[in-house]
């Protein structure tokens, strides 16, 4: 592994093999975390990060381009290929300026954005007051319905009808349900709203064709390539033929500059691989652990939020174990289970404490681990649980979790040996 840094910089190289080590013997939870196939890592340090571009295929500013001009555009069809997207917008660096250059698209300062609230699902950028955005936009946010914890349709038509919007949000880091695509796209024509689905987390969900799809309801479509569709860090947008001319302009030259044309490569690679049996066989587990999770949680008397998932996140509600999220975060990451504090809709607690816990599925799925390794997970989650600041009882928790996990390599045997 990085042969040549482990000459030139032993400190550095020590730094990363630590890492590396770390994830291979954690059980990572964190439901926005994947692991990148070996090709995506090939890829992401290829030589491609060594070529300046900016602009778009065939129109660029710098000489040279017309090998990377091959790359975009191949990127590109394999995105539309797999969403049956009218124009794709590779590009972006992450989910979040996809989503800022939708906003420059389309939006004037002082319009009115509509989005999930944050503290019960939504995300930063879409009308978080620490976001910068909210200088130049209005944002209003929608939540869910207490008793079912679902999105509450009706008051979300109900705010739009108000407050005519220019642009509605649909989207979520936490949420663990399908969203109704369809009735949104439908508020938002009637108010004469665009309509953008954020599917940053689902993207590979939904390219699997496991959950349904925004793309046929949404004006623009954004998504990170890092989460369930498993890629180099980056994003990328879709959109409607009629919104593609202002879409490009706005993500270059109106948000961005020269391209990440390593990352493009590598989910090239990703965007091919979706369609194979075997990303669908995994997106296909990823929803029968999550499932399997919220079942057996259930079971040892947790609370799961809208009592159960759709997707890969188990949102669960710790109050019934009369502990807080960030103490069970710090005890399930000394036994080495790596989950984040979350809030759960209508939390009393604040946002550094939270009653809840977000638990993703993915990366464990993709090493193998199946609906007993999740029972078997529910259960150490319970015995860390009962007793988070016991030391003896973490550590024989610990020892359960690395029994379990070793059977799971990370990465196939000697990939990193050279
Ligand atoms: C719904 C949603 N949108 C956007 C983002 C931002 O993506 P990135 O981390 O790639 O900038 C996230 C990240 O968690 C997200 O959950």
């Amino acid at each position: 592994m990085l042969k040549s840094t482990r000459v030139s910089d032993p400190a550095l190289y020590d730094i990363v093999a630590r890492e590396l080590d770390r994830q291979e013997h954690n059980i990572e939870m964190i439901a926005s975390e994947s692991t990148a196939p070996t090709e995506v890592l090939e890829l992401s340090g290829c030589v491609f990060n060594n070529k300046t571009t900016e602009g778009y295929p065939g129109n660029r500013f710098q000489a040279g381009s017309h090998v990377a001009d091959d790359l975009e555009r191949l990127a590109i069809q394999r995105c539309k290929d797999v969403y049956g997207a009218e124009h794709v917008n590779m590009q972006p660096y992450s989910g979040s300026t996809a989503n800022y250059s939708v906003y420059s698209a389309i939006m004037e300062p002082g319009d009115t954005i509509m989005g999930m609230r944050l503290d019960q699902g939504g995300h930063l950028t879409h009308g978080s007051p620490v976001n910068f955005n909210t200088k130049f936009y209005k944002f209003l946010s929608y939540g869910v319905d207490e008793k079912t914890e679902l999105i509450d349709y009706d008051a979300l038509a109900a705010m739009a009808k108000e407050n005519k919007p220019k642009l509605i949000i649909a989207g979520a880091s936490s949420y663990p349900r399908l969203i109704d695509y369809e009735r949104m796209a439908a508020v938002a024509k009637e108010v004469g709203a665009y309509f953008l689905a954020d599917m940053a987390h689902i993207s590979g969900l939904v390219g699997a064709g496991v959950i349904p799809s925004p793309v046929p309801y949404a004006d623009f479509v954004t998504s990170s390539t890092s989460k369930t569709i498993c890629g180099a860090r980056g994003g990328f947008i879709m959109c409607k033929a009629e919104h593609a001319k202002k879409l490009d302009k706005a993500v270059f030259p109106g948000t961005l500059g020269s391209i990440h044309l390593q990352a493009i490569a590598a989910n090239a690679w990703v965007f091919e691989h979706l369609k194979s049996d075997e990303f669908k066989a995994t997106m296909r587990q990823i929803l029968a652990n999550a499932k399997k999770l919220a079942e057996a949680l259930t079971a040892r008397g947790f609370r799961i939020v809208s009592g159960g998932t759709d997707n890969h996140i188990v949102l669960t509600d710790l109050r019934p174990k009369n502990i807080t999220g960030k103490i069970f975060q710090n005890a399930l990451e000394v036994v080495g289970i790596t989950v984040n504090k979350n809030m759960v809709p209508f939390d009393p607690a604040s946002p550094f404490v939270t009653s809840g816990v977000r638990i993703g599925l993915t990366s464990t799925t993709q090493r193998g681990l199946k609906e007993p390794q999740i029972e078997e997970i529910a259960d150490i989650m319970n015995q860390v649980a009962a007793a988070p600041e016991d030391q003896k009882n973490l550590a024989d928790c610990k020892d359960r979790a690395e029994k379990l996990i070793s059977g799971f390599p990370l990465y196939p045997a000697g990939y990193f040996e050279d």
